[in-house]
């Protein structure tokens, strides 16, 4: 008898869920081992290598809870949740364009009025983030929703930081009947995703950084439109061409311009920064 290959090791493999009568699923799984073992065959894959991506992923395993989801981050970091994002969300020429939710939004966040301050003076210096909502038409969009959230100068979300009160740096907004918004916050820097894990480690292993670019995390919804999840990136902020996770796309960047004027309190001095950004959702039935 002939030894067996691994092209006929693979085609055994695959016909062994021929009959996998969910279609979809059996479209996933088929191409899913049809890939992995022509990766493995590719590479010639040893079984200390394969032993190490074992290891591997134990331990994202291990360092994987509520507040951690370190799979999450490999998927961000191997530049796959930024393909699934471009997949999914084509909204159309003209609308705002997505980026990666990441893993610090969070559910209830609160309710804030037009205006209002959402940091602290610590946290850096004061920027008021202003804009309108409108639809693909031009037409500005009344009590669409702005949820809002953003690291601290020191790089950090509420979530990861006790000194930080939740709910500090984030909240809910409402566009006004003129589809307006505007909020006082402090002016984004870069920062480092949490890397005291294995995807650090990977990152450090293939000489790449663990920087995102300076950003503002929006998610924007307004009945009959499709919602956006994106950021504003601060076009001064750094790593926008080296962003760890990929999430940098033009049309989401600007520059921030140093305005006269006090901000409000408890924010002081006499001048602030300022950034507009405009939203352009699209009808819900648009495809994509
Ligand atoms: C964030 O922007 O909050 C983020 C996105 C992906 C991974 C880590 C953080
Ligand atoms: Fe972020």
């Amino acid at each position: 008898m002939e030894p067996v290959s691994p092209q006929d090791l693979t085609r055994t493999v695959l016909d062994r869920h021929a009959g996998v009568s969910d279609v979809r699923l059996k479209e996933i799984i088929t191409a899913l081992i049809a890939h992995l073992h022509a990766f493995a065959t590719e590479v010639a894959l040893t079984e200390e290598e394969w032993a190490a991506g074992i290891r591997f992923l134990t331990e994202a395993g291990h360092i994987t809870d509520a507040d951690r989801q370190e799979f999450i981050l490999l998927s961000d970091t191997l530049g796959l949740s930024m393909l699934v994002d471009l997949i999914n969300h084509d909204a159309g020429v003209g609308a705002t364009e997505s980026t990666v939710l990441g893993p610090f939004w969070v559910a209830d966040s609160p309710w804030r009025e037009r205006g209002a301050v959402i940091a602290r003076p610590d946290d850096g210096e004061p920027l008021h983030v202003f804009g309108r909502v409108f639809d693909l038409e031009g037409t500005t969009i009344g009590g669409a929703v702005l949820d809002v959230w953003q690291a601290s100068g020191r790089g950090l979300y509420d979530v990861q930081d006790p000194s930080q009160p939740r709910g500090n740096l984030r909240g809910r907004f409402r566009s006004d009947a003129d589809g307006r918004y505007d909020f006082w916050t402090v002016r984004p820097v870069a920062y480092a995703i949490p890397d005291d894990g294995p995807v650090g480690k990977m990152l450090a292993a293939l000489g790449r950084h663990p920087w995102r670019a300076a950003h503002i995390h929006f998610r924007v919804s307004a009945d009959g439109h499709r919602p956006v999840t994106t950021h504003v990136f601060d076009a001064d902020g750094g790593y926008l061409d080296s962003d760890t996770v990929f999430g940098v796309k033009p049309s989401l960047v600007r520059t921030t311009s140093l305005r006269e004027g006090a901000p409000p309190e408890p924010f002081t001095g006499d001048h602030h920064h300022a950034l507009e950004y405009d939203f352009v959702l699209s009808p819900n039935a648009a495809m994509g």
